[in-house]
């Protein structure tokens, strides 16, 4: 614990208030950033009225009192509003973060029974809004598109779930999704959900180890992909790596028995590699199916979905979310931070392997009622107005992306936003990792024209949904803060001690009271569950993000305090790419920490030390960052691989990541005391091989 702690004030107050955090231009970019916008965080006021009617902060503290005040009596006025099969207790909301009161637990809607699926499609059916388009879908490649209503989406869903029946899938067992951005994602997840199945999606860019050991660790024996993936000129064959995926899970005593395969035009038939018996065409059985299945009725607490994320040790943990509770959060979240309306037409450009994926893409949006849009592509492809052509075509009123993702376009000439007409934007919004200000000052002036709110919202994985946002109109934005907790949402910033602080401060932020979408475990480890999110600081929920709080109350993340990276808002285990790094014959050892980088946010780095009789090359370099694209996936690759003769140790043992982490940034003035290691002297044999 203390070691944890040290940890936790090394990383504290990394950037200045006010101050940009990307610093350094990276190694690996063409990209600069250009004059124009200015990296100052001055309050920015919109006049923007809401539908939800929250329209001030006394609209919101009002709320926001009560939801703290009575959370059972606040979420159920809003649970509702969706169909219940059997009503949740008046006491439904349970809870205990203290270890030292007995098991960690979060329940909301006990005694509830519902279907998160029948609540996203057959109630929006059943009020006349069937033949509503609810999936607007944009290909990969200009033209190609396919709108998709309520009712169509339902009976996929249906055929889908029927058919997973009939290859043995019951309520409770994983099923494994590994798809490209198509309708079918969603519609997966939907019908698993609809059987009371809990879905693990492994996102695209993982590889074939990655999805092994999820499908391993949650015992899927099914998985659902496609023939293969398009990503701008790039095709991801994602049938030939979950081929091998089944292939590693067996080697570790796994058997994935059936793979279901969508064919994708970026693989046809004849071109993809298949297994008689154990593959099966989506195009061939699907269809076939019964557009008519019975939704299978859960307990609130019913786990809904597993979804993979990276911690600062080990491997990746499989964040369990519940059903009724993740629902009502997912919806009013959505509602409020984006105020959206039924028929609104919203884009979210998330990827359904991650959680804003799943909570703004999937869920969120259809138990609004919304029209989501859903791109395949990437942003820049064919051209970097794409986004905003795609704004234009659909009239996109919500846009909710990722910081990468602006400073990527932000890179480029305005006339690529201009040539668009976005008068339809009403309300931008970021999440992910914190956004420099002048980024967000690109995000508002150029892309919004001044008149858009825009919603930096603060969340993770864990949380599920929206945690610290703004809401739009309600009080003044300010560039890279995310303002006010959501309703049910009680912050507190703590000291390395654990006690909390008051006032205008700045500290480790915890949660200390439950909110309905909270991770309810980890996917057969309750005790690591305890010990990652509620052992640092006893009785609270520890984040993992350092956060400063100004006198208006209003909260700015400033990242991670513990040795996860958010690379392009991904995060990445620091310990996993390490284990990979010195998988590689040819390594001993090797250290890796984040850098500023002005497109990702942060860089990986990685200190590598080689055997003796390894010479520091560009192949072995090559090597490596190829080893971790293959037990990864590509967007965990180092940027920068830096020799090492050893790394600046303890004397009991520990690699002092300060050291390496101011050696990364440049820095070397500001190393500190380095009397401690016990080989100082390997301090200036490392910074003399940078660049090397
Ligand atoms: C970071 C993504 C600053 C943070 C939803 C968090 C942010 C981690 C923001 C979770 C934001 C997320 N401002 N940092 N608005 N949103 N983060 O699990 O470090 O992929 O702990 O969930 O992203 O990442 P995750």
């Amino acid at each position: 614990m203390e070691e944890r702690l040290k940890v936790l004030r090394s990383h504290l107050a990394p950037f200045p208030p006010g101050a940009s955090q990307s610093g350094l231009v990276s190694q690996t970019t063409s990209a600069q950033p250009r004059e124009g916008h200015a990296d100052v965080a001055r309050p920015v006021s919109v006049t923007y009225h809401a539908r939800t009617g929250v329209n001030s902060r006394e609209d919101y503290e009002r709320l926001h009192r009560r939801s703290i005040q009575d959370p059972a009596g606040f979420w159920a006025d809003f649970a509702s509003d969706f169909h219940w099969e059997r009503p949740w207790r008046r006491d439904h909301a349970r809870w205990n973060f203290d270890r030292r009161c007995g098991r960690v637990e979060t329940a909301f809607f006990e005694g509830g029974r519902t279907n998160i699926a029948y609540n996203c499609l057959d109630r929006h059916i059943a009020s006349g809004r069937g033949r509503q388009p609810c999936f607007l879908w944009e290909g990969n490649d200009i033209g190609v598109d396919r709108r998709m209503t309520f009712e169509e989406v339902r009976d996929e869903v249906c055929r889908l779930a029927n058919w997973l029946k009939s290859v043995g899938v019951r309520k409770g067992d994983a099923v494994a999704i590994y798809m490209p951005m198509v309708c079918e994602l969603p519609i997966a997840m939907l019908a698993c959900a609809r059987l009371g199945a809990v879905h693990t999606v492994v996102f695209g860019g993982f590889s074939a180890e990655s999805l092994a050991q999820r499908c391993a660790d949650c015992r899927s024996k099914v998985v659902i992909t496609a023939s293969g993936g398009a990503r701008a000129t790039k095709v991801v064959p994602l049938k030939q790596i979950t081929d091998k995926a089944v292939q590693l899970a067996s080697k570790d005593g796994f058997q994935i028995e059936t793979v279901l395969v969508l064919e994708h035009p970026s693989v046809p038939k004849r071109e993809c590699p298949w297994r008689q018996g154990r593959d099966v065409w989506y195009q061939d059985v699907v269809p076939r199916q019964s557009s008519n299945c019975p939704v299978e009725w859960v307990n609130s607490e019913h786990p809904l979905f597993l979804l993979y994320t990276s911690g600062s040790t080990g491997k990746p943990k499989g964040v369990v979310h519940s059903t009724g509770g993740y629902m009502v959060a997912a919806a009013v979240t959505t509602r409020y931070v984006f105020d959206l309306q039924p028929g609104d037409v919203y884009w979210c450009t998330a990827d359904c392997g991650w959680i804003t994926g799943h909570s703004y893409l999937a869920y969120g949006p259809l138990l609004c009622g919304a029209r989501s849009v859903i791109y395949e592509g990437v942003p820049s492809h064919p051209t970097p107005a794409r986004c905003w052509q795609i704004v234009e075509k659909y009239k996109v009123r919500q846009f909710y992306t990722a910081p990468t993702l602006i400073r990527a376009l932000e890179a480029h000439d305005d006339k690529f936003v201009l040539g668009s007409d976005r008068s339809s934007l009403a309300v931008l919004g970021t999440v992910g990792e914190p956004i420099n200000p002048r980024a967000w000052n690109w995000f508002f002036e150029v892309v919004g024209e001044g008149r858009c709110p825009i919603v930096d919202t603060w969340w993770q994985t864990e949380t599920g949904a929206a945690m610290i946002t703004p809401l739009p109109g309600a009080w003044p934005c300010v560039p890279g803060s995310a303002t006010l907790p959501f309703f049910g949402v009680a912050p507190v910033l703590l000291d390395d001690k654990g006690k909390e602080l008051h006032g205008a401060t700045e500290g480790i932020l915890a949660l200390k009271q439950a909110w309905p979408s909270a991770i309810r475990t980890v996917k057969g480890d309750h005790k690591r569950f305890e010990e990652t999110y509620f052992a640092t600081f006893p009785g609270y929920y520890f984040t993992g993000d350092g956060c400063r709080r100004d006198a208006n109350g209003c909260y700015t993340i400033t990242g991670r305090v513990d040795d996860v990276i958010n690379v392009s808002g991904h995060r990445v285990g620091t310990a996993e790419v390490e284990a990979a790094l010195a998988s590689h014959g040819a390594c001993t050892e090797a250290a890796v920490v984040g850098f500023d980088h002005d497109i990702k946010g942060q860089g990986i780095y990685a200190f590598v030390t080689l055997h003796d009789g390894h010479e520091f090359s560009d192949a072995i370099r090559k090597d490596l960052v190829k080893t971790v694209r293959e037990q990864i996936g590509a967007f965990a690759a180092p940027d920068v691989i830096h020799w090492a003769p050893g790394l600046p140790k303890t004397r009991s043992g520990k690699i002092m990541r300060r050291i390496l982490r101011k050696i990364a940034a440049k820095k070397d003035d500001e190393l500190g005391d380095i009397s401690t290691l016990a080989d100082p002297s390997i301090v200036q044999g490392i910074i003399e091989l940078r660049g090397k």
